[in-house]
């Protein structure tokens, strides 16, 4: 983004030129103007190939009457007359470059900008390395994509190379690289290119160790690696640049290195977030008399913040969340009194007194979830006018809310859940807070009741509305731009209304769950909408599933468990491509568990479903079994989901909220409560315990390789245990009890490497328990009431020793390959994350306005997702990451 600034400067500057000396006009050479003609129609002009909304078609006024030195973006030298800038940066071009372009005839440029346009994932032609007078190139955000040609590094005199900032953007948020960079390429440019200035390789995997050679370019003033996959120690040699302005690290979780003591030090934005720095911050640390944004969240560091921090009064942004800091801070933080940004949640920190708060009048975002408060909403915060951001969830505050909350006229997000407020509380009072689009209030013990206020609710400006515990809720509002409802967790009675089902067709996230609903589900509710995420889970609801809900094509996630929902097994859901998770249980689900007539069960995306205690009865359900094709994938990173953002705006910042599931499920005999599960994407499993279920289990099952948790417990199931289970090796947890199967326990079940769980009882189950393996940690109520099964486990040796241990050495054979990592945090019901789980601002901003950019892109996509006001957003984002422009980069590429 400096080099927009350079850009915009730049312009500025030559219009300024051009306008004021225009007397002297240089001619144009024959061959360059038509090489120059060539590119352009090498091109299409299409008005979604840029992001910038102030783009416009530079090549569109170029033609042969003119003198090609006078086109828009064009500059030739005073002397030679030989074309040496191109600025085709934002012109809306839209095609392939390839190899034969007339672009590499132009061999005395200087300065080649062909920043957001739409190359169409085409490579950049390693003809490149022929322009040798480069010092200039941007080619961020144009789509080009694949490896980065080793032909870079003839481009000896580069000052700056801008790579960067472009990921490609899932249609629901997820991002991957678009370019790759070679070790030996990079090498080879920090050999060759010395003078650099300015390297963006930000989104470029690297994948990789950094050099040391880095630490040979002593002109660097920036450096981005955000997000390259870089891993090993950085080279810390790179801190002592003697010029470097701006470091940016960030989202590289493997990269290592810890902060060396300084000397001087001219870094003004030192941005680490998400990456591997450890370590405590050195004293030295107040010698970065430049030092304006200091983020380093998500990282490993620790101990006390240095007092010298507080020298150093020019800094604007610090975001220090989600460390282990400790100890006060406050003395280091009390006369920076330009902060805007503070962000300082999820530490160690013991803040005695939070009075100097008020000093810091200019903060804009103030975030201190799970710091120790102990008290009311300190008062000194009334002094901070400006805040955007209120964020204190988890920080144990007490007392009512103040009323002097409502002098914060200028919050766009009030983010207090998990804490001790109490009292009644007037919800009409937050409608004086005009600007208010996140409401969270949820886990308090407030009594919160509409007021008398005589016109209907004047609601529609809150996009996202979370309130705790309810009594009395204001159903009149006006919704329609709401796009995610969560009220999960009051005591909303009554019947469903269904005026709540006229919502906007932007909602995408209805939680109604642990409520006391009652009633039918409305079908309006499901018409032509962008839901992903309906839970209802925990209420009164009766009847039949709304046939409606298969318009809801972009459904994710479907909970109706702990209703009085009485239907057949909804297999028209089978049509719902995105549908992942699926939970029916403890309803009155009754019949065939199979697809019906001729329709397909397709099921492509679920791997988690849950019938559980239900009234389910007929056959095994094998054909349903057999369509689970998400099931049938050893390769878990298939089943990921799309990230799910919520996008905001407040004031000029735009935030993102994740949006996460929480799922329950029976898990190794215990009900689990899954929080964030986006998070535990391999979690591929089956319940269909506590039915009615007869016949036997098919071979087939052994098919679902992903599954990890399989509960077919309290059925009427018959025969053997099918031998294939033995094939499940990501298998954690076995329940077949309570049903009526035979035969021995397959020898084959000890290969289950992460068997952790495993319950057999009460079969009628006989011969040898194996003894290998898991099977060895297994206690005897795995086994009981199985009159015909012997071991060790039910004390009960086996007569007939007919070879349960084959002499092939099992021990061997846990391959590291097949080993798939798990982090399954279980956490217990009751604990929830905040709903703002990052404000985004700072350097974990930057990536977000580009996914935001790419959306523009995808027109269509951005309509569906985002409203309009989000599109002038942009150019106030835009300019506002401009104003974070390096003061001293401005230099003559002449
Ligand atoms: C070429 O461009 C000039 C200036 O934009 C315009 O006046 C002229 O009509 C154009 N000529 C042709 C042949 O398009
Ligand atoms: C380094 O630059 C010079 C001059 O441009 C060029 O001849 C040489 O091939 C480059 N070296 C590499 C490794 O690219
Ligand atoms: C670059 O750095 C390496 C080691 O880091 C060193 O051996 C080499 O001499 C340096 N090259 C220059 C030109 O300074
Ligand atoms: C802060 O700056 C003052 C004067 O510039 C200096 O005397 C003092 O030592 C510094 N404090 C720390 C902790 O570095
Ligand atoms: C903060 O500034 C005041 C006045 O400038 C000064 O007296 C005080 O010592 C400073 N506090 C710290 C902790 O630096
Ligand atoms: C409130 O802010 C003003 C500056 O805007 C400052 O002078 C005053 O001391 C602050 N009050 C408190 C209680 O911190
Ligand atoms: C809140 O605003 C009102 C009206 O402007 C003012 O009287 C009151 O003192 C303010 N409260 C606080 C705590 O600043
Ligand atoms: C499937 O059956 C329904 C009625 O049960 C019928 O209306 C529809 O045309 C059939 N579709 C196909 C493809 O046979
Ligand atoms: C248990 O299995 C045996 C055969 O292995 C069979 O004869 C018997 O009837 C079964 N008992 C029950 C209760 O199913």
């Amino acid at each position: 983004m400096v080099l927009v600034k350079f850009i915009f400067l730049y312009s500025i500057f030559s219009f300024t030129f051009t306008t004021c000396f225009h007397q002297i006009q240089p001619k144009c050479h024959q061959y360059e103007s038509q090489a120059l003609l060539q590119l352009k129609q090498g091109f299409v002009i299409n008005n979604l190939a840029s992001a910038n909304l102030l783009s416009y078609p530079k090549t569109a006024s170029w033609n042969s009457s003119t003198d090609c030195c006078s086109w828009d973006g064009i500059k030739c030298h005073e002397h030679t007359d030989h074309v040496i800038h191109i600025d085709l940066s934002s012109s809306q071009l839209y095609g392939t470059m390839d190899a034969n372009s007339s672009l590499f005839r132009l061999v005395h440029l200087r300065l080649l900008d062909l920043f957001d346009n739409d190359f169409n994932y085409s490579q950049i032609p390693s003809k490149i390395g022929e322009l040798s007078q480069l010092k200039y190139l941007n080619l961020s955000i144009s789509l080009f994509s694949g490896e980065i040609p080793q032909q870079f590094s003839q481009l000896s005199k580069l000052l700056s190379l801008d790579l960067g900032f472009r990921a490609i953007v899932r249609p629901k948020g997820s991002t991957s690289n678009l370019l790759q960079l070679k070790l030996s390429s990079l090498r080879s440019i920090i050999q060759n290119s010395t003078k650099i200035e300015i390297l963006f390789l930000s989104y470029v995997t690297i994948s990789s160790t950094l050099p040391d050679t880095l630490t040979n370019l002593t002109s660097l003033k920036a450096l981005s690696l955000y997000n390259s996959e870089l891993y090993g120690e950085f080279p810390v040699g790179v801190f002592h640049l003697p010029n470097l302005e701006l470091l940016d690290l960030g989202y590289n979780s493997n990269l290592n290195g810890s902060l060396p003591e300084f000397q001087s030090s001219s870094l003004t934005y030192l941005l680490l977030g998400q990456t591997g720095f450890y370590g405590t911050l050195p004293v030295s640390i107040g010698k970065f008399s430049s030092l304006v944004i200091l983020s380093i969240p998500d990282c490993h560091f620790f101990g006390y913040i240095p007092s010298s921090l507080g020298n150093l009064t020019q800094l604007i942004r610090i975001y220090l969340r989600n460390n282990k800091f400790r100890g006060d801070p406050s003395a280091s933080l009390m006369n920076l009194t330009k902060l805007t940004v503070l962000e300082v949640s999820s530490n160690k920190f013991t803040i005695e007194t939070f009075s100097w708060v008020g000093k810091l009048s200019s903060l804009n975002v103030l975030e201190i979830s799970s710091v120790n408060i102990g008290s009311d909403i300190p008062l000194p915060f009334a002094n901070l006018t400006q805040l955007e951001v209120l964020s204190a969830a988890n920080s144990n505050m007490k007392g009512e809310i103040p009323s002097w909350i409502m002098n914060l006229t200028n919050l766009v997000i009030l983010n207090l859940p998990h804490n001790s407020l109490h009292g009644k509380q007037e919800l009409d009072m937050f409608l004086k807070l005009k600007k208010l689009v996140v409401l969270n209030l949820a886990f308090n013990k407030l009594s919160l009741y509409s007021g008398k206020s005589s016109t209907p609710f004047d609601w529609f400006s809150i996009s996202s509305l979370r309130i705790g515990f309810m009594r009395n809720i204001p159903i009149h509002m006006q919704l329609k731009s709401l796009m995610q409802l969560d009220l999960s967790f009051n005591n909303l009675r009554g019947r469903t209304p269904s005026c709540l089902g006229n919502f906007s067709q932007l909602l995408e996230r209805l939680d109604l769950k642990w409520n006391k609903l009652s009633g039918l589900i409305p079908q309006t509710y499901m018409i032509g909408n962008s839901l992903r995420m309906i839970d209802f889970n925990n209420n009164n609801l009766l009847g039949e599933l709304p046939r409606a809900l298969v318009n809801s094509r972009s459904l994710e996630f479907f909970d109706v468990s702990y209703n009085n929902i009485n239907d057949s097994f909804p297999f028209w859901l089978g049509d719902l491509p995105e549908l992942k998770v699926l939970s029916l249980s403890n309803n009155e689900f009754h019949g065939d568990i199979r697809c019906s007539g001729n329709m397909t069960c397709t099921f492509s995306k679920l791997h988690i479903i849950d019938l559980s205690h239900n009234q389910f009865s007929g056959s095994f359900p094998t054909e349903m079994i057999h369509s689970l094709k998400a099931m049938n994938t050893s390769n878990a990173s298939q089943l990921q989901y799309e990230s799910y953002l919520m996008w905001n705006n407040v004031g000029q910042y735009l935030i993102s909220t994740d949006v996460f599931y929480s799922f329950t499920m029976s898990n190794k005999g215990l009900a689990r409560v899954y929080e964030k599960l986006q998070k535990f994407y391999s979690l591929i499993a089956i319940d269909i315990s506590s039915n009615k279920i007869s016949g036997e289990i098919p071979q087939v099952i052994g098919e679902l390789k992903g599954l990890v948790l399989l509960n077919l417990s309290n059925n009427n199931l018959i025969g053997s245990i099918p031998s294939s289970i033995a094939k499940l090796s990501n298998l954690e947890a076995l329940d077949l009890s309570l049903n009526s199967l035979s035969g021995k326990i397959p020898q084959q079940l000890a290969q289950i490497t992460f068997l952790e769980y495993l319950n057999v009882s009460f079969n009628n189950l006989t011969g040898p328990i194996p003894e290998h393996n898991q099977f060895s940690t297994f206690k005897g109520d795995s086994f009981e009431g199985n009159q015909g099964l012997c071991g060790d486990q039910l004390l009960k040796k086996c007569i007939d020793h007919a070879g349960p241990s084959t002499s092939d050495d099992d021990d061997d054979d846990d391959n590291s390959e097949s080993f798939v990592e798990l982090y399954w945090t279980v956490v217990l019901i009751g604990y929830s994350g905040g709903l703002v789980a990052g404000v985004a601002l700072g350097s974990t901003y930057f990536p977000q306005l580009y996914w935001i950019m790419q959306y523009v892109q995808d027109g269509a996509q951005f309509q569906k997702h985002f409203s309009n006001f989000m599109l002038q957003q942009l150019i106030c984002l835009k300019l506002s990451i401009d104003n974070l422009s390096l003061n001293n980069l401005n230099r003559s590429f002449q």
